[in-house]
């Protein structure tokens, strides 16, 4: 959607209300489907009987065209907007758990600081994303590592053009435009981070570096997301996961707890993704969400040290999609974990799939490791 919102910004520079029609007519021509058009057309504000205000989509690629080619000359400047936009709907997506309450946060355009917790790979990242998407909201995410400083986050100065200007950080952009911030595993970060402490408040911040006071825009707002809850982790399985200081903890009104998805909901995303990659099993996806939930259970029992992820169930059905093989695509997926945990899942595997009931291990790997002395015929 981003090529015929782009579109849009080109041929009516000056307009930012327009009928479905208008639209649909521009994404024929761009060998886009209408009905995805009308789609990205109606989730935006409707302002009267058959118009929508499309300006949230198109303004950043206004602006984006208007600041790339700008040759800066001191003050306070923004070279990019390309870091902000609304993003697309994703069809595989599967809303449930806390996504209803995300999506009345964002709605309420309330000032709502909102840290959510959960194991790797549950769509912490996404339902974000796709709240944002669904409400037309424009979104920036920030991923946090140990390295993130102010300069990163808030800005700083770079040298364009032989001339030294201040270029604004993702947060700033975000507080300006009323845009949704997603702050992306927070806990990986340092006492750096520390310099969004005032972001955090909802009120202006001065940027030291430049003395501008910056005003947050109706609508601003900040998710964070992480695997622990800023104090570590427990059981070391997230190792680079870093204690949070308490002050800056505190600023968050809310915490939400994401688990892993029920079997039910589990079920209907890989489901999603088989359709999105062409490659349709139900037996298969039945069988890939049971073991997923067994291996979870072992987990908690102790019986295994690793689990399987929402994400990497989506893996294996991608892979699946490319070799054809329900085996080969789960060990690929797998070989990431070391060798008694490959093979415990393994053996789960075929506990619940009863087409490979009863098979040893030996049996069930002769896809890999590729041979390196085996030829290829080309
Ligand atoms: N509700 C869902 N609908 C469709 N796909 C999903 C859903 N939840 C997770 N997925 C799949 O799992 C992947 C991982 O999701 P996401 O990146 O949001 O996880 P996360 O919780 O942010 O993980 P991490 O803690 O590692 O950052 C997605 O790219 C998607 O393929
Ligand atoms: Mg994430």
């Amino acid at each position: 959607m981003n090529a015929l919102a782009k579109e849009l910004s080109v041929r009516f520079p000056d307009q930012t209300e327009f009928f479905p029609k208008t639209v649909m007519a521009l994404a024929n021509e761009l060998n886009i489907s209408e009905g995805e058009a009308y789609r990205f057309v109606t989730k935006h504000p409707k302002v009267r009987r058959g118009v929508y205000n499309l300006e949230a989509t198109i303004l950043p690629f206004r602006e984006l065209k208007s600041e790339e080619p700008k040759a800066v000359s001191g003050g306070v400047q923004s070279v990019m907007s390309s870091e902000i936009f609304v993003p697309d709907a994703d069809r595989a997506y599967v809303p449930w758990g806390n996504f209803k309450d995300v999506e009345s946060i964002i709605r309420s355009e309330i000032f709502y600081p909102t840290y959510i917790a959960g194991l790797s790979g549950n769509g912490k990242t996404l339902m974000v994303e796709q709240a944002c998407a669904r409400l037309g909201r424009e979104y920036v995410r920030v991923q946090i590592t140990p390295e993130t400083d102010e300069d990163d986050l808030i800005g700083g100065f770079r040298l364009i053009n032989g001339e030294t200007v201040f270029n604004k950080g993702p947060v700033v952009k975000a507080m300006e435009r009323g845009a949704i911030l997603l702050i992306d595993e927070i806990d990986r970060g340092s006492n750096k981070i520390m310099c969004l402490q005032g972001v955090m408040e909802g009120k202006p911040v001065l940027i030291k570096k430049t003395g501008e006071m910056i005003r947050p825009a109706a609508g601003f707002n900040v998710f964070a997301t992480a695997n622990t809850k800023g104090k570590g982790s427990e059981d070391g399985r997230f190792i680079a996961a870093t204690i949070i200081d308490e002050a800056f903890l505190e600023r968050f009104t809310i915490t939400m707890d994401q688990p892993y998805p029920t079997a039910a909901v589990e079920r209907k995303i890989v489901m999603k993704h088989m359709e999105k990659f062409g490659k349709i099993d139900k037996d298969f996806a039945n069988n890939l969400v049971s073991w997923s939930e067994t291996i979870r259970k072992t987990f908690e029992d102790d019986g295994v040290d690793e689990v399987i992820s929402t994400r990497r169930l989506c893996h294996i059905v991608q892979s699946y999609a490319i070799f054809d093989n329900k085996l080969k695509a789960i060990e690929l997926c797998i070989a990431r974990f070391d060798r008694d945990t490959k093979e415990a899942f393994l053996d789960l595997y075929t506990k619940v799939d009863s087409e490979y009931a009863g098979t040893t291990e030996a049996k069930i790997t002769p896809t890999t490791p590729a041979n390196p002395d085996d030829e290829i015929p080309f």
